[in-house]
């Protein structure tokens, strides 16, 4: 049988503070001994239980490359970002004598990749850490961008850093794993990329959105790589997310339908798949944005069709207004106590809608209100 040839991946820059690349493509695990950098003798490599399988090829590849693997499994999903998980890794790290040219892989979906990074900010004031995403939210988010952080028992990423990895490898053969309805969760921060930056997304979602939730297919590699590229330049530009003041937008555009989103996953005790609840809370933000005079009818309207093209929800209880306004309010997205909204005027033109009438609120919650 002849074999095809793999392609090359794409390597997306992001030149934040200290410059990396993200790769994307198929078959890239042996890429990751190579960004670790000579000088890197022992790595550990932080995986949950449920990727095993590419944790012990990922270490065999490691090994072959002259390195010194210390697999630490972790508990799955949020789980793992607790102080008492990376106490534990703290201690076999220091208990293997890893020092401070010694590295750090995170292998998993989004919380394993933040606890990841994490543990290399804070070993020795900062090891090398290479982010092996396994999920497509972890792939076109998580992983990129610099955010590390644990919870503590008052909230999510209430402890955390920024510390940029040595890069990110994308392996797109590693969603063959995942499951449907989580791949179409990590769609939803794709069509996010594609209103407030590349409409081109867009378009291509809606000419075939059955290959957009395909892992294999070429069409989500295309999307995946857009997604990065979307990423990269937006944290390039504010890592530290310190240029959304007043009315400006920076880092904050990347939580486009986060502001309702984050209300719903915590009033369903993150029962809630997170991409599930942005693409509830990028509807509101699009009628919000069409109520309060600045987005057209037909992009508004354009979200529900590409959202619920690849089977995203549209919508949530409606008795649910209340609850979510004061979760909205306490969230700690909210600057100097503004209740803070990025919205759209058009594709790809974000702004942000600074302390909106509750009327405005109530009356854009009716676009999703099941
Ligand atoms: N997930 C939003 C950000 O990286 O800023």
């Amino acid at each position: 049988m002849r074999m095809l040839p793999i392609a090359e991946p794409a390597r997306i820059a992001v030149e934040a503070e200290r410059p990396y690349q993200v790769l994307v493509g198929h078959g890239l695990l042996a890429e990751v001994p190579v960004l670790l950098d000579a000088g890197v003798q022992r790595v550990a490599l932080l995986h949950p239980p449920t990727m095993i399988k590419t944790a012990v090829r990922l270490a065999n590849l490691l090994t072959a490359a002259g390195l010194e693997p210390v697999r630490i499994d972790v508990p799955d999903a949020e789980a793992a970002k607790s102080v008492a998980v990376a106490e534990r890794c703290w201690s076999i790290l220091g208990n293997a004598g890893f020092t401070r040219s010694d590295g750090v892989i995170g292998l998993g979906g989004g919380a394993t990749t933040d606890l990841a990074g994490f543990v290399a900010a804070t070993w020795l004031r900062g090891v090398r850490v290479v982010m092996v995403p396994t999920s497509l939210l972890g792939m076109v988010d998580a992983a990129v961008g610099g955010k590390t952080g644990i919870n503590t028992a008052e909230g999510k990423n209430l402890v955390g850093c920024f510390y940029e990895p040595v890069g990110v490898v994308c392996d797109l053969d590693l969603l063959a794993t995942l499951l449907t309805p989580h791949l179409i969760a990590g769609l939803a921060e794709v069509i996010k990329c594609g209103f407030i930056a590349d409409p081109e997304i867009l378009t291509m979602i809606e000419s075939d959105a059955v290959a957009a939730v395909r892992p294999d297919s070429p069409l989500l590699r295309d999307l995946v790589e857009r997604a990065v590229l979307v990423k990269a330049r937006v944290v390039t530009a504010d890592l530290r997310e310190t240029a959304s003041t007043g009315y400006a937008v920076g880092r904050e555009l990347l939580n486009y339908g986060h502001t309702l989103g984050h209300a719903i996953e915590r009033r369903e005790g993150f029962g809630w798949r997170h991409g599930d609840a942005v693409s509830v809370g990028m509807i509101f933000a699009a009628e919000l944005a069409r109520l309060a005079g600045r987005l057209d009818q037909e992009t508004a309207q354009r979200h529900r069709l590409v959202l619920s093209s690849v089977g995203l929800p549209t919508s949530y209880p409606a008795d649910a207004f209340d609850d979510l306004l004061h979760t909205m309010a306490i969230d700690k997205k909210t600057r100097g106590s503004t209740l803070r909204f990025v919205i759209l005027n058009g594709l790809a033109s974000a702004e942000i809608l600074a302390a909106p009438d509750h009327d405005l609120l109530r009356a854009a919650y009716a676009a999703v209100a099941a």
